[in-house]
């Protein structure tokens, strides 16, 4: 038997709500268009919830899920990461309120604050966590209601959102697969290019700053389309790398679902073909930190992704963030 532990995903779940809302809807409310939104970004449909389901409802969904098909306990979580920037609250961390919704009383608990990133920050967490020894079972969520930080009246970023969650199970295992590498990167000094300008210790909310709608996702898209395209395209290329691989063994690239142009743009850069390239913004919009984990699992349960595949997943987002990461299944 090989000394070598590695961290395999050994089950994945998603939530999605029920509520669809289409461009034609959102034409209703914001001066925009189907054949605008689509054209530019790829998206026809978006899901939100329902008023009073939290984070941590979606998230209890997607674990269910994802802990039925691996054959786990909530005793026998060790560590819930998960990752989101639209946490139930600011105190205590989402990964706790899952805790006790699951009874996962055994298990460490933190949220990572990594935007659309979170859930590669996560499974890189989870894997540095399993191959240390210091957890077996790892529950890593990627989740997010984005539509409680929309601004409905602002075109710019309203017709791009949705919530949504997704969640993995990775195990220590002995076997030669699993997550075979992950990287992760950053740059603070673009900021402001997408951020909440307040609601946080620096500029609490007040009566009056709210009536500002500073409260909401501020975003300058074609800054952060630029810085996308070219950060998704090093991480792809950077964790084919890491893994010893080429793109041609790549079998499936699950990328960020931000804009089917940036997709697009990614997958031409590192020369995988689009029919290598998971797909789903048309039905979901953005879902920053969810987007990968839904991905993974409908490819995963659609039959995509078979055992022994190789995925690339890539991500990037709000910080700036940036990362990915390369499984064997
Ligand atoms: O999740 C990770 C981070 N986020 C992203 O990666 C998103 C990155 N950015 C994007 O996906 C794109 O930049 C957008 C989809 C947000 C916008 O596409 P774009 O091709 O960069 O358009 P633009 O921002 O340059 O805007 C073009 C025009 C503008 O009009 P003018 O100034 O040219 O007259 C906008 O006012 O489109 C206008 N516009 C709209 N028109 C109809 C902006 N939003 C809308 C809208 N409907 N919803």
């Amino acid at each position: 038997m090989s000394s070598m532990i590695n961290a395999a995903i050994t089950g994945t779940g998603s939530s999605t709500p029920k509520r669809v809302l289409t461009n034609f809807d959102l034409e209703k409310i914001v001066d925009t268009s189907d054949e605008w939104i689509t054209e530019r970004s790829g998206i026809k449909e978006r899901r939100i919830v329902e008023n009073g389901i939290a984070s941590s409802d979606l998230s209890l969904e997607a674990s269910k899920q994802a802990m039925e098909e691996a054959k786990v306990t909530p005793e026998q979580i060790d560590m819930i990461l998960v990752g989101t920037v639209t946490p139930d609250y600011l105190l205590p961390s989402t990964a706790c309120i899952l805790q006790d919704k699951l009874g996962a009383k055994n298990a460490g608990v933190m949220d990572i604050v990594a935007a659309c990133s979170g859930f590669i920050y996560g499974l890189s967490t989870a894997q540095a966590f399993i191959q240390s020894q210091q957890c077996k079972t790892i529950l890593v969520i990627g989740v997010e209601i984005l539509s409680s930080v929309t601004d409905w009246t602002d075109r710019n970023t309203c017709v791009l959102f949705g919530d949504g969650a997704g969640a993995a199970i990775v195990q220590d295992t002995n076997d030669d697969r699993g997550i075979l590498a992950t990287f992760l990167s950053g740059d603070g000094s673009l900021a402001n290019l997408l951020h909440i300008p307040i609601g946080g210790s620096k500029v609490p909310l007040t009566e009056d700053n709210i009536k500002e709608r500073k409260h909401f996702i501020r975003m300058q898209g074609s800054e952060v389309f630029k810085s996308a395209v070219r950060s998704m395209g090093d991480a792809t290329e950077r964790i084919l790398k890491l893994g010893g691989i080429t793109s041609e063994q790549v079998d499936l690239l699950i990328p960020h679902q931000a804009n089917i142009r940036i997709i697009e743009a990614t997958a031409r850069r590192v020369k995988i073909p689009m029919d290598r390239v998971f797909v789903n913004i048309q039905k979901y919009g953005n879902t920053s930190s969810a987007s990968i984990p839904i991905a993974l699992d409908e490819a995963r349960k659609s039959g995509v992704i078979k055992p022994g595949s190789m995925v690339a997943l890539v991500a990037f987002g709000g910080g700036f963030t940036w990362g990915s990461a390369l499984v064997k299944f």
